[in-house]
């Protein structure tokens, strides 16, 4: 509505996993069906935002209302997310690989007759949260997630503070009812001045209630 704080306001969200390409026929990719991250654009749109949606590779419909960018590898995300500011926000949900094979096989690796092992190098791939939050464009807030099979807190607050953005929302994976894939999630919102538990709840509730804090930001100062 045009009384919500984000109605109006640019918001690129980023959704889903990336997929690395070994050669033609094969890649790595990370777990993600992109729910989580299409519910946030899909109620972000709800509220009058202006919202871009790059989504890795998911078979999800756009949400309505929702400008929507495919893109395949982290690098592709990497210069789609870039290339979508200046924003008012940046939620990046994508589960972004972080190492990709130095290089795509230009045809497929076969295998060789008593070859029982096959060496993959990879090389690490750009951050896309990191470098948004230090872009000369940078958004006003920067979202984070933080997707942890253990030592949640931990590893969320360091994030917070390397990749120096304003709220990680973290989640269990690996564990039934969360994370990647269900259409449930929890999450626990950390910010430098305190951190807001959120769940369990289906992901379009998560959704809203993540961006009640991010509207709650954007109204202070
Ligand atoms: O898609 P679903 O099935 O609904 O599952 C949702 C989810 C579990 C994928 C989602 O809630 C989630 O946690 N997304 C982040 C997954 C992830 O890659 O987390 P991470 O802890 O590895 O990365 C931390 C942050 O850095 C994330 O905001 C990630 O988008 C970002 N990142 C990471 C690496 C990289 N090269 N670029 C990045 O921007």
């Amino acid at each position: 509505s045009a009384t919500s704080p984000l109605a109006g306001r640019r918001i690129v969200v980023s959704a889903g996993p990336t997929f690395e390409d070994i050669d033609p026929v094969r890649f790595i990719g990370n777990r993600s069906s992109g729910k989580m991250g299409f519910a946030i654009a899909g109620a972000a749109a709800q509220r009058g935002a202006e919202v871009v949606l790059v989504a890795g590779p998911v078979s999800l419909p756009t949400p309505a209302g929702v400008g929507r960018i495919n893109v395949r590898s982290a690098a592709q995300m990497h210069a789609t997310v870039l290339g979508a500011l200046p924003a008012d926000v940046y939620i990046g949900a994508a589960a972004v690989a972080d190492y990709t094979p130095r290089q795509m096989a230009a045809g497929k690796i076969k295998k060789q007759p008593g070859q029982d092992t096959l060496v993959l190098e990879l090389v690490r791939t750009a951050d896309v949260l990191a470098d948004v939050a230090a872009h000369p464009l940078r958004p006003r807030l920067v979202v984070g997630f933080a997707a942890e099979t253990h030592d949640v807190a931990h590893y969320a607050r360091g994030k917070l503070v390397n990749k120096k953005v304003d709220l990680i929302a973290a989640n269990r994976v690996g564990v039934e009812g969360s994370g990647f894939e269900s259409d449930d999630n929890a999450l626990v919102v950390y910010a430098a001045d305190g951190e807001t538990a959120l769940g369990p709840a289906p992901k379009p509730q998560l959704a809203d209630e993540l961006l009640d804090l991010v509207a709650a930001r954007l109204a202070e100062a």
